[in-house]
């Protein structure tokens, strides 16, 4: 959309000019409008456990707004003349209820004949207008909290090349397929500066898009980053996904690494998610409040991994 005109309404509160995770309009001074869409291809072979993750990963983008969301919609892409109608069946059960679970209403949806399985939903929410949390948002001192490890996009590379043990599969799985409802809920009865959650561009693509539109530098604690069992064996075995490496790539101008920090690791945190967890940035001195709660409340890898510096620096990760 780039060199595209932007929009002028003054009710628009978040537009395109901060690659946030939804847009949001204002329709009073009590109520905002969050709007959101997302599909993607297959991460896994059940048709189920497909649905929900990608639901899940639609739904994350309200969440990650400080929103609620209301309705969704379907959309679908589905070879229906070379596929067994059951498979789009599970897929829709499977998104349904992660939708029920996200306490939202099916409203609708719209579907096209492709070669290719796509699914996903364009979610609608709410939000006080006071109380958006924009990538803007982060201030020297706050801290960064991540509320779901790392690394679903190495292990489902893994996985399809039947690397991963059976557990560490399931646990892979459940992860993405985990609503941020939960640490949604906990984090907005704390004072927080800025929240998105991080999706295809991997922590620090995401961190980066933070550090840009906050102007600020921030640091990363690398060896306190949440990872999924057996990431680290996966990506020794050369498994990272090419969208992991273009990430990688992407980042590694404004990386600044303060130590000799494993290549390995370093992938991990460029590796792509999808349906990842919260970036929660807050003051520092709310942090370990928040991450504890998080923690007592369902949302048990909730993790202090960073901070953000002083201005100046700006736009730019160091890697600690
Ligand atoms: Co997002
Ligand atoms: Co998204
Ligand atoms: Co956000």
């Amino acid at each position: 959309m780039e060199g595209l005109p932007l929009e002028e309404d003054p009710n628009l509160l978040v537009g395109r000019e901060t690659s946030d995770d939804a847009g949001v309009y204002r329709l009073s001074d009590e109520v905002a409008l969050v709007q959101t869409i997302d599909f993607i291809t297959p991460v896994v072979n059940d048709p189920y456990d497909f649905g929900r993750i990608a639901a899940a990963n639609a739904l994350s983008d309200v969440y990650a707004m400080g929103g609620r969301p209301l309705t969704a919609m379907n959309i679908v892409c589905f070879p229906v003349k070379d596929l067994d109608k059951q498979i789009l069946k599970e897929i829709l059960r499977g998104g349904l209820e992660k939708i029920h679970e996200a306490g939202a209403a099916l409203v609708g949806g719209h579907s096209v004949e492709d070669p290719e399985i796509k699914y996903g939903l364009s979610v609608t929410g709410v939000v006080h207008p006071d109380r958006v949390l924009t990538n803007a948002g982060a201030r020297p001192g706050d801290a960064l909290i991540l509320t779901k490890p790392l690394g679903t996009g190495i292990l489902a590379t893994a996985i399809k090349a039947g690397l991963v043990s059976e557990k560490a599969q399931g646990l892979a799985v459940e992860t993405m397929a985990a609503l941020n409802r939960k640490a949604a809920e906990i984090m907005v009865s704390y004072p927080l500066s800025a929240c998105t959650d991080v999706t295809g561009f991997g922590l620090l693509g995401h961190t980066l898009e933070i550090a840009t539109a906050g102007k600020v530098a921030i640091t990363i604690y690398a060896e306190r980053v949440p990872l999924l069992p057996e990431v680290l064996d996966s990506v020794r075995m050369g498994l990272l996904p090419a969208g992991s490496f273009a990430n990688r790539n992407f980042c590694a101008g404004r990386i600044r690494q303060m130590r000799s920090i494993d290549p390995m690791l370093l992938d991990i945190l460029a590796d792509a998610q999808t349906s990842g967890g919260l970036l929660i940035f807050l003051p520092e001195e709310s942090a370990w409040d928040l991450v504890g709660d998080l923690k007592a409340h369902g949302v048990p890898f909730a993790a202090v991994i960073g901070r953000v510096g002083a201005a100046g620096d700006t736009g730019m990760i160091e890697i600690a």
